[in-house]
C-alpha cells in the first residue's frame, strides 16, 4: 500500500520527470526533423558524441526566459535555448554549452547568456577548458538590448579566460552579427563545411552597401575561412568529424596555465630517422615538402595540422616528441619557396602565443629565404605583421628549438626563433645556409662593379655567387659564432631533439615586470 506522503512524493517526481522531458524536447520535434534535414545534430546529441559517456552534468535545464515581450510571455521552452554543463573528454573535465538551435532559433538573450556566463565562470575556477558548440540565429530580437549586454558578458569572460584556460569554438550552423566575437576571442574555431557560416553582416546587408552579390557559403563558410580570411583553423565534412577534431586538439592541451600537456607513454626505440638524410635537394632552389621533415622527426602520425589551408608558406600543428606535446611552425618550401609574409606571420605569432600561454614546447623548423617583397605586402603592414611573429617569439618563455634545415636568409634569420632571440637550442643540418641573402643576390650587389666592367659578365657573375657561396652558404660560420649549437646530420634529429627537450624540461624564464607588452597589432 501506497502512503500518502510516498504517493505526494510519486506526484513530484513525476513533475520533475516530465520537466526533464519537456527541456529535453527543447523546440519541438518537428523542429528537430528540420534540423536534422539540414544535416545537423541537435545540441543535446552533440553533447551526446562530445562528452564521455555517463559524465555529462546538466546545469541550468529548467532556466527560463523572462522576457514578455512580443508574445515571449506565451512562450516558455525550459533551459531557454542552450544545453550547459560539464563532464568529461577522454576522462578529463571540460566544460561546454550547446546552443539549441530549435529553441528561437539558438538565439542568445538574457537568461541564456547568464548559463554561459555561470559555466566560464565555474571553468576558470576550477581550471578546465570550455568547449562551445555554436548554432545560433545571434541576438533574441524580441529581448532588445539585454541580448547585447549578454553577448557583452561573454566576450568579457572570453577575454579574461584567455591565456588561463583553453577556449574551444565550434560553428555548427549560423553565426553572425556581433556574435562572431565571442568565438573570434577564443583560442580555435572550427566549422563544419556547408552548414555553418560565420560574417559580421549577411549577404543582404553586403549587397545593399557595396553591391557584391554573395552567397552565405561563400562569404563565410568553412572554405571562405579557413583560406582567405584565417578565421577559422580546422574544418571538417561532418559534425561528427568536427566533434572528433575536438577532442584530439584536447589531446594535445593542458587543463589550464599552470599544467602540462598530459604525456603519453613512450619507449625509446631506434630514434635515428634514414629518411631525413635525403629530403633536401641537390639544387638549394628546388622546393620540398616540410611536412615530410615534421612527420620524419616526430612520433608516428603524431602531426596534427593547425590552419592547414591558409597561409601555406607556413605549417603550424601539434605534434609528439617521446609522448610529449609540443608546437611546431616550419616555412614551407613547397610553397612561395617558405617566404615569410603577412598571413604567415600571424599565424606564426598566433600559435606561438597560445602554445606558449599553455606550456607547450615550441619546435621550428626552418628554411626561410626572407621577406616577400612588392607594394601590396608593404602597404599592407608586412612590417607590423611581421613584428607579431617577430615579438611573439620572443616573449616566449616556453622551451624553444630550432632546426635549420636550408636557408636561413636575412631578418627572417632572426624572426624564426634564433638563438639572439631567446630559443634554447638551435641546430642546424649542413645543408643549412645562414646568410644575409643567396650567394647569386649578394653577388650582383657587392661585386656590381667587377661583373658588368667584365668581359663575359655572366661568366663574372656566376664566379662570384660561387665564390660568396663557399664562403657563406654554410651553417659554419653561424656555428663558429656559437649562434648554432651543433651542426648535425639530419637523420640524428630526432634523437637530439627528444635529449634536448628533456634538458629543457625544468626551464625557468621570468619576463621582466610590466603590466602587459604591447605586441604590435
Ligand atoms: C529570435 C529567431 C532569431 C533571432 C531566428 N529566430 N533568429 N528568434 N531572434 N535572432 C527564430 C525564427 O523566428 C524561427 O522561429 C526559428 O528561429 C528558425 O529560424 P528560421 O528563419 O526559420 O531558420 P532558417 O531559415 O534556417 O534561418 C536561420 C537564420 C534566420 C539565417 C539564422 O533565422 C535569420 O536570419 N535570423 C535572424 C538573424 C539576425 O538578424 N539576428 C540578429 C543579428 S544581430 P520559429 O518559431 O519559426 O521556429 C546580432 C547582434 C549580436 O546578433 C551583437 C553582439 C554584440
Amino acid at each position: 500500500m501506497i502512503t500518502i506522503e510516498e504517493n505526494k512524493m510519486k506526484d513530484k517526481t513525476a513533475l520533475l520527470e516530465s520537466k526533464i522531458e519537456e527541456a529535453k524536447i527543447a523546440g519541438g520535434i518537428d523542429r528537430i526533423a528540420s534540423q536534422h534535414k539540414k544535416g545537423k545534430l541537435t545540441a543535446r546529441e552533440r553533447i551526446h558524441f562530445l562528452i564521455d559517456e555517463g559524465t555529462f552534468q546538466e546545469m541550468g535545464m529548467l532556466v527560463t526566459h523572462r522576457s514578455t515581450n512580443f508574445g515571449l510571455d506565451k512562450e516558455h521552452f525550459l533551459g531557454d535555448g542552450v544545453v550547459t554543463g560539464y563532464g568529461n573528454v577522454n576522462g578529463r573535465l571540460v566544460y561546454v554549452f550547446s546552443q539549441d538551435f530549435t529553441v528561437l532559433g539558438g538565439s542568445l538573450a538574457e537568461a541564456y547568456a547568464e548559463k554561459i556566463c555561470k559555466i566560464m565562470d565555474m571553468a576558470m575556477k576550477n581550471g578546465a577548458p570550455v568547449i562551445g558548440l555554436n548554432d545560433s540565429g545571434g541576438a533574441r530580437i524580441q529581448e532588445g538590448v539585454v541580448s547585447l549586454g549578454g553577448y557583452a558578458d561573454i566576450f568579457y569572460r572570453n577575454t579574461m579566460a584567455s591565456g588561463v584556460i583553453p577556449q574551444l569554438s565550434a560553428i555548427m550552423g549560423p553565426c553572425a552579427g556581433g556574435a562572431v566575437y565571442s568565438p573570434a576571442l577564443t583560442d580555435f574555431i572550427m566549422m563544419v563545411e556547408n552548414t555553418s557560416y560565420m560574417f559580421v553582416t549577411g549577404p543582404n546587408v553586403v549587397k545593399t552597401v557595396t553591391h557584391e552579390e554573395v552567397s552565405s557559403e561563400d562569404l563565410g563558410g568553412a572554405s571562405a575561412h579557413s583560406t582567405k580570411s584565417g578565421v577559422t583553423h580546422l574544418t571538417y565534412t561532418n559534425e561528427l568529424e568536427c566533434i572528433a577534431g575536438i577532442k584530439t586538439l584536447l589531446s594535445y592541451m593542458p587543463q589550464n596555465c599552470e599544467e602540462d600537456a598530459p604525456s603519453i607513454p613512450y619507449e625509446s626505440v631506434n630514434e635515428l630517422r634514414i629518411g631525413l638524410n635525403t629530403i633536401i635537394p641537390e639544387n638549394a632552389n628546388q622546393p620540398y615538402d616540410m611536412k615530410g621533415v615534421i612527420s620524419e622527426t616526430v612520433d608516428e602520425n603524431s602531426f596534427y595540422e593547425i590552419h592547414k589551408d591558409f597561409a601555406e608558406n607556413m605549417v603550424v600543428g601539434f605534434a609528439r616528441l617521446a609522448g610529449r606535446s609540443i608546437g611546431i611552425v616550419a616555412n614551407q618550401p613547397a610553397f612561395l619557396a617558405g617566404v615569410l609574409d603577412i598571413k604567415s606571420s600571424q599565424k606564426g605569432a598566433r600559435f606561438v602565443r597560445f602554445c606558449d600561454s599553455f606550456n607547450i614546447p615550441l619546435l621550428v623548423f626552418e628554411d626561410v629565404p626572407g621577406f616577400l617583397p612588392g607594394t601590396d605586402q608593404e602597404w599592407n603592414a608586412i612590417i607590423t605583421n611581421g613584428a607579431k611573429l617577430l615579438y611573439a617569439f620572443c616573449e616566449a618563455t616556453v622551451p624553444r628549438i630550432t632546426v635549420i634545415t636550408r636557408k636561413a636568409y636575412g631578418g627572417a634569420y632572426d624572426v624564426m626563433n634564433s638563438k639572439h632571440i631567446g630559443a634554447d637550442m638551435n641546430y642546424a643540418w649542413p645543408s643549412a645556409e645562414i646568410a644575409v641573402m643567396g650567394a647569386k643576390g649578394a653577388a650582383e650587389i657587392i661585386f656590381k662593379k667587377e661583373i658588368t666592367e667584365a668581359q663575359d659578365s655572366e661568366a663574372k657573375w656566376k664566379e662570384k655567387e660561387v665564390e660568396y657561396a663557399e664562403m657563406f652558404a654554410n651553417p659554419y660560420n653561424a656555428a663558429a659564432r656559437g649562434y648554432i649549437d651543433e651542426v648535425i646530420k639530419p637523420e640524428q634529429t630526432r634523437e637530439k631533439l627528444i635529449k634536448a627537450f628533456k634538458m629543457l624540461e625544468n626551464k625557468v624564464a621570468v619576463l621582466p615586470k610590466k603590466k602587459h607588452g604591447n605586441i604590435p597589432l
